[in-house]
C-alpha cells in the first residue's frame, strides 16, 4: 500500500499506460481520478478498479476543461496529492515540409501545453497542502530523435525541460516533478507512429521499433506504471527534476 489514501489524477487513463497506472495506483491504495477525452474508455478503467475512483471527461489541452477536472477532483476527494500527465498524441512519419500547422499545434497542445494547464490548476492545491507529486510521461523520442517524427520529438523534448523547470520552481513547496521516458511500448498508440496497411505496420513495428530495443522486447504499459509508482511514492521522496528512461536501453 505505497499510496494509501493519496488522491491521484491520471490523464489518458482510458488506455495503455494511463490505464495500467490507474489500476496499479488503485491497488496501492490511491483514490483515482481517471481523466480522458474518451469517456467510455475512462469508464472502463474505473469499472476495473475495486477502490475509490471517478471518471472525468476532459481534453487536457483545453483550459476550461482542465479547470473543471481539477475542481471535480476537489469536490469528490478534497485534495490533489498526485498528478500523472500521461495523455499524449503520436505522429506518423511526416517530412517536415508536409507537417500541417494544425497538426503541429495539436501535438504541442496535447503533449506540452497540457502540462502547463494541469500544473496551473493543480499546483495551488498542492501548495496549500504543503506537498505533491507530478509525473510527466515524455518519451525516449524527447532525447533521441527519429526521422519524420519532428513535432512529436520536439513536444517530448519540451515536456522534459518543462519537468525540470517546474521541479526547481516547486521544490521549496515540497512538490516533486519528474518525467518518465517510455521506449516503444505495446499500446494502441504504437501502430500510429507508422504509415501503411496492417502488414506494413506490423513489419515496421518489428523492424523499426522492436529491433531498436537492446533488451529485445517492447515495453509493456505495466513497466511504465511501476516507474510511476516509484516516483509517486515516498521511496522517491528525494527525487525531483529526474527523467527515468523505461526503454529497454533504446536511449543508450
Ligand atoms: N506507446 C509508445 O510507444 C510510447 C512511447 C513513448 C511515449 N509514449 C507516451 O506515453 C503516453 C501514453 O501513451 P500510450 O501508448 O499509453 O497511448 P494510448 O493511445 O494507448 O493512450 C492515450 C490516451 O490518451 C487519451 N488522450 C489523447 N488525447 C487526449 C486529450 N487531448 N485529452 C485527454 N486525453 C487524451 C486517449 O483517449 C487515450 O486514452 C503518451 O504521452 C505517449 O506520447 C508512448
Amino acid at each position: 500500500m505505497l499510496l494509501k489514501g493519496k488522491v491521484a489524477i491520471i490523464t489518458g487513463a482510458g488506455s495503455g499506460m494511463g490505464r495500467a497506472t490507474a489500476l496499479l495506483f488503485a491497488e496501492q491504495g490511491a483514490k483515482i481520478v481517471a481523466a480522458d477525452l474518451n469517456l467510455q474508455a475512462a469508464e472502463e478503467t474505473v469499472r476495473q478498479i475495486r477502490g475509490e475512483a471517478i471518471t472525468v471527461q476532459a481534453d487536457v489541452a483545453d483550459d476550461a476543461q482542465v479547470k473543471a477536472m481539477t475542481e471535480q477532483t476537489i469536490r469528490s476527494f478534497g485534495c490533489i496529492d498526485i498528478l500523472v500527465n500521461n495523455a499524449g498524441v503520436p505522429m506518423s512519419f511526416t517530412p517536415i515540409e508536409q507537417v500541417k500547422e494544425e497538426q503541429w499545434e495539436q501535438i504541442m497542445n496535447v503533449n506540452v501545453k497540457s502540462i502547463y494547464l494541469t500544473a496551473k490548476y493543480a499546483v495551488p492545491y498542492m501548495k496549500e497542502k504543503g506537498e505533491g507529486v507530478i509525473v510527466n510521461t515524455a518519451s525516449i523520442a524527447g532525447i533521441r530523435a527519429r526521422p519524420g517524427l519532428n513535432a512529436y520529438c520536439a513536444s517530448k523534448g519540451a515536456a522534459i525541460m518543462l519537468t525540470k523547470a517546474l521541479a526547481i520552481e516547486l521544490a521549496p513547496y515540497k512538490i516533486r516533478v519528474n518525467a518518465i521516458n517510455p521506449g516503444p511500448a505495446e499500446t494502441p498508440m504504437l501502430s500510429k507512429f507508422v504509415n501503411g496497411d496492417k502488414e506494413k505496420v506490423e513489419k515496421d513495428i518489428r523492424d523499426v521499433f522492436l529491433n531498436s530495443v537492446p533488451l529485445g522486447a517492447l515495453i509493456q504499459p505495466e513497466d511504465i506504471a511501476q516507474a510511476a509508482l516509484y516516483l509517486c511514492s515516498d521511496m522517491a521522496k528525494m527525487v525531483t527534476g529526474e527523467v527515468v528512461n523505461v526503454d529497454g536501453g533504446r536511449g543508450i
